[in-house]
């Protein structure tokens, strides 16, 4: 099953969750991907779908062991594994970073429908993602939205600021990257 087939097959299965109308572009995953700093070493991927972000972190130089992906639909687990056999895929919502996997990542690339969620469960993710972050960490989202993603509660609980890209219109829908990362004192 092609890539974009499989994702419209979840789509229709469970579009809460994938919340897309299609996998991102090439040009959106090269710019989710480019947002990872120079001295990035291990990377966490919260919702890699059908892995197009995926693909570009590991283009980058990232070492499959050092990328861990949390994915909570099955199918998508699957392809993840055949494909990338080298990289840790967990069958987990993303909140299980807290918990389960890497004790420390330099970064976290999420393809997870934020806007879609309540503020209870951007907490968690975020507090996981920052749990294991260090003090330079990054939490680098994609938006479909006009503003940022994260509820300003959220971002005010954990101290965050954020970067944003300019819109990238080679997408469907065309979407917006942000960059989280801790204030600075
Ligand atoms: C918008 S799709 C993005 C897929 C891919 N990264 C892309 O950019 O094309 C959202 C993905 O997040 C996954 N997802 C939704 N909620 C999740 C959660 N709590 N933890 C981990 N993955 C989740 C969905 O199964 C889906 O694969």
């Amino acid at each position: 099953m092609t890539e974009f087939n499989a994702f419209a097959a979840q789509l229709l299965r469970r579009p809460r969750q994938v919340s897309a109308l299609a996998p991102s572009s090439p040009t959106l995953c090269q710019l989710m991907a480019g947002q990872l700093p120079r001295w990035a070493r291990r990377v966490a991927e919260f919702g890699p779908g059908t892995g197009n972000i995926t693909r570009e972190i590991l283009k980058l130089g990232i070492d499959p062991g050092e990328l861990f992906l949390y994915e909570v639909n099955p199918v998508f687990c699957r392809m993840l594994r055949d494909r990338h056999p080298d990289v840790t895929v967990f069958y987990e919502p993303a909140e299980a970073l807290a918990y389960h996997g890497p004790q420390q990542v330099d970064a976290v690339v999420s393809g997870l429908p934020l806007l879609s969620m309540s503020a209870a469960q951007q907490q968690a993710i975020l507090t996981a993602a920052f749990s294991r972050l260090g003090p330079d960490g990054v939490y680098i989202q994609f938006t479909y939205g006009l503003f940022s993603p994260l509820r300003r509660s959220v971002a005010d609980s954990l101290g965050l600021e954020f970067t944003r890209s300019p819109r990238v219109w080679r997408n469907l829908p065309p979407a917006v990257v942000y960059v989280y990362r801790r204030k600075r004192n």
